[in-house]
């Protein structure tokens, strides 16, 4: 069985599946998403992200929640042991020809950028609503008092802030008390500048959900650092996927990882990761 924790009052799999190269560009086809989230789901995994603008720049907007929800329907499992997240602040644009990411996080934006996720989604409330990324042109905290009139509506059921730091954190468990229940920020070997937050989730009460868990789906920036994951995983004769996200998992019992996957078999060797007991020799090493 894949590892369980508790996300706020859900009872869901430490290792989601992250959506977004599913349906970003160089994806692989909806045949192939299907098959991917399928796959996931028979396996175990019961913690799908993705987001409002999980689709190819200059195409279809929300093509990730709406591949969700088709997968969700088409799959004879148990749909309502599945929590699924979303996030809404960020949309894509085209600048000088390159795929770009942009923010837009009035008010009115989120309330209605919101309510359309539901609708791709195909549900009535949404289990956990992201506020993306920090907008610098609007105030956090009215960002946020957006995405508190989303769950006071019942658009969503509980929120999580992402890319944010521990003062904003504190602005979000200001205004959305107990219904905030999530910070995802990135966090990978290649990536440890949000250990701070980390920790201050540890002792806050939230979850703490690391997004690009392996370096990022297109190629980590550093590869030198995953040096020591690569030889422990030869000793232990797994992928050193599974270690990175073993060592991740093993940072508090608050932390969740969300690892991308284009197809099955990644997505499948990331789930057992959570079978991996690592001694406290082996993490020092890591570390
Ligand atoms: N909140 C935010 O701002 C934010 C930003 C970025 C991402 N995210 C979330 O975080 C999720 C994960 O991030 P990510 O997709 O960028 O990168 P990632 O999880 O760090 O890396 C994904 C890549 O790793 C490969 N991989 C995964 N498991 C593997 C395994 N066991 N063995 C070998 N290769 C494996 C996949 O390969 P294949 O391609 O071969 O399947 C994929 O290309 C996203 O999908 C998204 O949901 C959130």
């Amino acid at each position: 069985m894949v590892l369980h924790r508790n996300l706020g009052p859900y009872d869901t799999t430490a290792i989601g599946l992250g959506e977004m190269p599913l349906t970003l560009e160089n994806n692989l086809g909806e045949d192939k998403g299907l098959e991917t989230i399928h796959a996931a789901l028979d396996a175990g995994c019961r913690h799908i992200d993705t987001a409002w603008a999980y689709y190819c720049s200059g195409g279809e907007e929300q093509t990730g929640e709406k591949l969700v929800r088709k997968a969700l329907q088409t799959w004879d499992g148990p749909r309502d042991e599945v929590c699924v997240a979303t996030k809404v602040g960020h949309f894509r644009n085209f600048v000088d020809g390159k795929p770009s990411w942009e923010v837009d996080g009035r008010p009115e934006t989120l309330i209605r950028n919101g309510k359309l996720s539901a609708q791709a989604l195909g549900v009535d409330s949404i289990d956990l609503l992201y506020m993306h990324r920090p907008d610098p042109k609007v105030p956090y905290n009215e960002s946020i008092e957006a995405i508190k009139q989303l769950l006071d509506e019942g658009v969503a059921q509980y929120a999580g802030v992402s890319n944010t730091s521990i003062e904003l954190i504190d602005v979000a468990r200001g205004i959305l008390g107990d219904r905030l229940i999530a910070v995802q920020n990135q966090y990978s070997p290649v990536h440890t500048d949000t250990q701070d937050t980390l920790d201050y989730t540890a002792k806050v009460g939230l979850a703490f959900v690391c997004w690009s868990p392996l370096g990022g789906y297109r190629r980590a920036k550093d590869e030198k650092r995953f040096g020591s994951f690569r030889a422990l995983a030869k000793t232990r004769g797994v992928s050193y996927q599974q270690i990175v996200l073993a060592w991740e998992l093993a940072k508090g019992d608050q932390v969740f990882v969300i690892p991308g996957a284009h197809r099955p078999e990644t997505i499948l060797d990331s789930l057992k990761a959570g079978d991996l007991d690592l001694t406290p020799e082996e993490l020092a090493t890591l570390d």
